[in-house]
Order: structure tokens, then sequence, then C-alpha cells
């Protein structure tokens, strides 16, 4: 999740590219850069790290122009260093490239550009389009006619922003997948991600839709479709202010965050899992057939909703892998002297790669021989330099404190590994495995259509002062997450259980005024769950069930429901654990809680 930023007028472009930069650092900030044309062609000037290191490099070398573009990265294909940060270049230097997403096809046109004698200088997929439009207009073509021929042969999600030196004034940006909006404004117009940088120029806000592109001037907007056919649509005028647009108009950057969860899944499997051939591939994890079957055993070892992820990976992977999984917080791990050897393989799972009690037990580990892999959503973090590999979430910087998107995509890599894992140990067909995930982007979203049900069963429940949440198999851990997520942030003592241990001394909190949240979607224990949801309604408990779309007879018997579409069991956490992240933010948010920064909390504990 990148930030982008260009501007044509009569301005000096660098402080409007490093403001709207600044603006839009929330987005991503391990690299940044900006290119700017004038009377000596294409100047580009990036620098690894926050965008103050930029603005440093840009004091000792000050550059002009009332023309370019800017970059805040968030990488996903290629190192965090300067050389892999945006804007990248053709071999001319005049065609010039900034970009959020992925270029699924990157490789094979890399390769058909590598053989027509283009030189690369980085590992970026960006890096492709820059040349794929210099070899186009190799026959003459005129660059917006290149770019059009080149937007056709992407494929991936991308928003992408191009300039060609040798035709300064025009700007070309193109959407499909991330965000891209254009600001109209006096003798000026603007491109960003989101509206948060445009704000101080104009209100007056075109936003593009997928398969669209624009060409921009000073002086005029041409709005294309797919087709290459002129559209005409009226600016919307944005009333926000400036914090507001940060979070694109949601109330806190944690229901922003929810709601992003479609695309931070989607992130996170393109490019790493094929249909067509059933392959997995990872850009920073590898292993050999011959290196896997020297496993024989795995330690996951993570905090908090992390340490929730890694229940559910334990199910993912020792399905796939038959050896044991052992799950731990990093607290205890790095005390309790874990036999590890060469033949364990330890998952730090982290969001933030730099939680204190994940990377010394990741340590602990590594000292006595272990195989270390992470599953972490910030690129060059401590977590992820220790490792031996990586898979990345690709879920974007997560702001708000009570972790959402991190949780959804690290299930993702869980899922992903696992197919991984089965690959190796020699299983061919993949491919359905493979179909069902890809469905899940599609099915958060008819999820989340039922906010406002959610939000009113919220209201409804917000006055208890306790909460039982249950969930049986890989739901244990969704009833572990309900809970967490709805005690850190509206301080009501939340607990999660499996469902079938509630016999064992938590039924005698049972009562009318215990609100019991629990998953009871079709799995092969379903009839179990059920059993144990008779006995909390058989004690007056309001049950709140989260259950299979059209689950009649569960609509009949629970006081509440919501339900999730149907996917195949592996994947059904993915789905029901969001209606527990909205149920915790609308009680929170009715019972005035701070719902981004919750008292007491940090979003890194890097400290013990
Ligand atoms: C989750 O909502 C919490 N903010 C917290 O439990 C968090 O998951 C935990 O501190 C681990 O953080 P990490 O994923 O960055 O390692």
């Amino acid at each position: 999740m990148c930030g982008i930023i260009g501007y044509v007028g009569t301005r000096d472009v660098v402080p409007v590219l490093i403001g709207g930069l600044k603006k839009l650092e929330y987005r991503g900030y391990d690299s940044a850069g900006i290119a700017v044309v004038n009377g000596d062609g294409v100047e580009v000037v990036r620098a690894e790290g926050k965008l103050s290191n930029l603005e440093v490099k840009l004091g000792e070398k000050p550059v002009t122009g009332s023309f370019g573009m800017g970059h805040t990265r968030w990488a996903t294909h290629g190192k965090p260093n300067e050389n892999n940060a945006h804007p990248h270049r053709d071999c001319s230097g005049n065609i010039v490239v900034i970009h959020n997403g992925i270029i699924e096809n990157f490789l094979p046109l890399k390769q058909r550009l590598q053989k027509a004698g283009h030189e690369f200088r980085t590992e970026t997929d960006t890096e492709v389009v820059a040349h794929l439009i210099e070899e186009t207009m190799k026959d003459g073509t005129k660059f917006v006619d290149a770019v059009r021929r080149t937007l056709k042969e992407l494929e991936g999600h991308y928003a992408l922003v191009m300039i060609d030196g040798s035709e300064p004034g025009t700007i070309i940006a193109a959407k499909h997948g991330p965000p891209l909006v254009v600001g109209l404004g006096e003798n000026e117009n603007l491109i960003a991600s989101d509206v948060a940088p445009l704000l101080a120029y104009t209100r007056d806000i075109i936003y593009l839709e997928d398969g669209e592109y624009v060409v921009v001037t000073d002086q005029k907007v041409e709005l294309f479709n797919r087709q290459d056919e002129r559209i005409l649509r009226p600016p919307k005028r944005i009333t926000w202010d400036a914090v507001a647009a940060e979070k694109e108009g949601y109330r806190h950057y944690m229901l922003k965050e929810i709601h992003e969860q479609p695309r931070a899944v989607r992130d996170t499997f393109t490019g790493r899992m094929f249909e067509e051939s059933g392959e997995i591939f990872f850009n920073d994890l590898s292993f050999t057939a011959e290196e896997w079957s020297k496993i024989q055993r795995v330690h996951v070892v993570a905090c908090g909703t992390s340490w929730h992820a890694g229940l559910v990976g334990k199910f993912l992977l020792e399905d796939a892998a038959r050896i044991p999984i052992e799950v731990d917080y990093g607290s205890e791990y790095r005390y309790r002297n874990p036999i590890v050897d060469e033949t364990t393989l330890v998952i730090g799972v982290t969001q933030s790669g730099e939680t204190a009690d994940t990377i010394a037990g990741m340590q602990e580990a590594k000292a006595k021989g272990a195989k270390l892999i992470s599953i972490c959503n910030v690129l060059g973090s401590a977590a992820t330099r220790m490792s031996d590999g990586v898979i990345y979430t690709n879920a974007g910087p997560e702001i708000g404190v009570a972790s959402t998107k991190a949780f959804t995509t690290q299930l993702t890599a869980f899922y992903l590994l696992s197919l991984y894992i089965r690959s190796l140990r020699g299983e061919k067909d993949l491919r359905t495995a493979m179909h069902e995930l890809s469905s899940i982007p599609h099915k958060i979203e008819r999820l989340l259509k039922q906010e406002k049900h959610i939000e009113a069963l919220a209201h409804k429940y917000s006055k208890a002062q306790d909460f039982l949440f249950l969930g049986r198999g890989l739901h244990y851990p969704i009833a572990l997450e309900g809970a967490l997520k709805l005690k850190e942030i509206s301080y009501i003592h939340a607990e999660g259980y499996p469902a079938g241990e509630m016999k064992h001394g938590p039924i005698a909190l049972i009562d009318e005024n215990l609100p019991v949240v629990a998953i009871a979607t079709r799995t092969p224990v379903y009839e179990k769950v059920v059993s144990n949801l008779q006995e909390v309604k058989a004690r007056d408990g309001k049950l709140i069930a989260i259950c299979d779309e059209g689950d009649e007879s569960m609509k009949a018997f629970a006081d509440d429901v919501i339900e999730v579409p149907s996917t195949i069991e592996a994947l059904q956490p993915i789905l029901t654990v969001i209606p527990t992240q909205l149920l915790a933010y609308y009680i929170a948010l009715r019972r005035g809680c701070d719902v981004d920064q919750p008292r007491n909390l940090a979003k890194s504990v890097t400290v013990e």
C-alpha cells in the first residue's frame, strides 16, 4: 500500500510533492522518491527509509520544476533500499513511473524486454512498465498511445502514474485496484492515492474506477475507460478536513482497516498463487522438498492477536504437514528452554516485526539451530532481518492499535504456507483450494454489508459488563480473538473459550445478563456446538450466533445471528472474525472509548 502524488501547474513542484507525501506517509514509509521535469530533463531523487531522508537529500541538492510526481513506498517486491525506491525509469531515463499494487505478470514481461535489449536496474515489478512503454514507442507510437497499449498487457492490480520527460506537462495515471483520485485546480491539476494531499489545493475530486486512465495537463483532465472511450464525470466536492481524509472518510483508522480487508487479503495472495499452474511462489521464502522433509516439528511464536493467528495456523499446517505444530506466547517461549534443533522450523508471527517477546523467542530458537521464518507486515523490521525466510502480509500500515487487517492477512499467509507445504509433499491438485481463497475478498465485501445490522447488535449489548465468546476447532482461536478485540477497545471483560469446555466451569457465568457470542458455522463439529448453545439458552444466556448464510435453524434458535458467506472450513476463520471486529468497534464507540488508541495500550510492545 504505497502513497502516490503527481502535480502539473505553475507552482514550484517540489514543496507540493513533499507536502503531499507527508500526508501519505501513513500508507507506507520504507523509502520515498520524486521525479521533477524541468529544462534539464527528468531529475529523480530517492532515499531509503523515512520521508525525512529524502528531504535531507533535496536540501543538499535542490531540484526545481513545475511538473512531477512523488512516491512513498510500502514494499512488496524488492528490498526497501534506495535502488528499489520509486520512481522507476526506462533505459533512456525519460519514461518515469510510480506504482501502487502488484504487476502479476512482470516476470514474463521482464524476460521479453531483456531479450529486446532493455537493461533493468531494480528487482521491482514496477520498472517493467517504464521499459514496456519505451519499447512500444520505438516504432514512433506517441506516449499516450504507448501507455494505452501497455496497460492492456498488464495483469494484476495497480495505480500507476507515468510521465515522459520529452513531453513535459502531461501526466497519465491508470487505476486497476488500488485507489487513484484527480484534484481539479485553477491552472493546475493533481493526482494522488487518496484525497488527503489534495485538500490544500482543491476540494473538487474525480475518483477513478477500475480500468480507467486519465491524461492530465495544467489546463485539462481527460478521463478514458478500458475501451479508450472518453468519459465525462463531474467532480465530487469534498467537505472532509485533512485528518478525516487520511482516514478516507472513516471515523477511525480501525474502521477503515476493517474495510480494507478485502484488498489486504487480495494483496497477500496476489502474485503468490497461480491457479492455472497450481503453483505457490513466495518472493522471500523457499524450501526444497528435500529441505522440508528434514523438518520434524514446527513452533509458532507470537503475542496477542498474532498468537491467535498462530493457533489457526496450527490447524492448517498440521493438516498439511502431518508433523507436530506447537504454538506459544513469545513471553513464555523465551524462558522455557524449548526443545529445538536443526530439524525444528520456528515461525515468528508479528504485524510490527518489533514485539520484544516474539523477537526474543525467535532469537532463542535461532541460537538453538532452528530454521527461522516470519510472517510479518513491516518490511525490513527486526523479525524479518533475523529470519531465513519471510512471508509478508502486504496489509499496508496498520494504524489502529487493535489489529484487524493484519490478523486476516496472517491467516491468509498461513493458508498459503499450508498449500506450499502440500506442494512440497507432492500433493498435485491445489487449484480448488486456491480458487476458494481467491473468492474470499468478495465474500468479505458481502459480509461487510451487514455493518448496520452489527452496529444495531452492538447498541443492544453495549451495556453488558461481561461477554463470553465460544468456538470449536479452527473457531476457538476466533473466540479468543473476538474476546481480545472487545476487551482491548471497550474495556468490557470478555473471555474466549472452547465451546466444549464451557461445562467445565464458565457455564456458571451464564445468566440473562451475559451475552454469549458463538461461532456456529457448518463444520464437522457443528452439532456439538449446537448442543453447547442449547446449554446457554437453557440458562437464559443471550446468544449471538455467527453462522452460515441461510442457517434457518440457528436463526430460529439464537437471540441474534450474524450470517457469514459459506466457504471451506480452513478459510472460515477469515470470515467469522470480521463480525467480532465490527461488534467490538461499535460497542466501544457506543461506550465513548478511544477506539484507535485505547488506554494503556501501544501498537507495538517493544519492551518486555
Ligand atoms: C492486537 O489487537 C493487539 N494490539 C496486540 O495483541 C498485538 O497483536 C500484539 O501486541 C502483537 O503485536 P505484533 O503482531 O506486532 O507482534
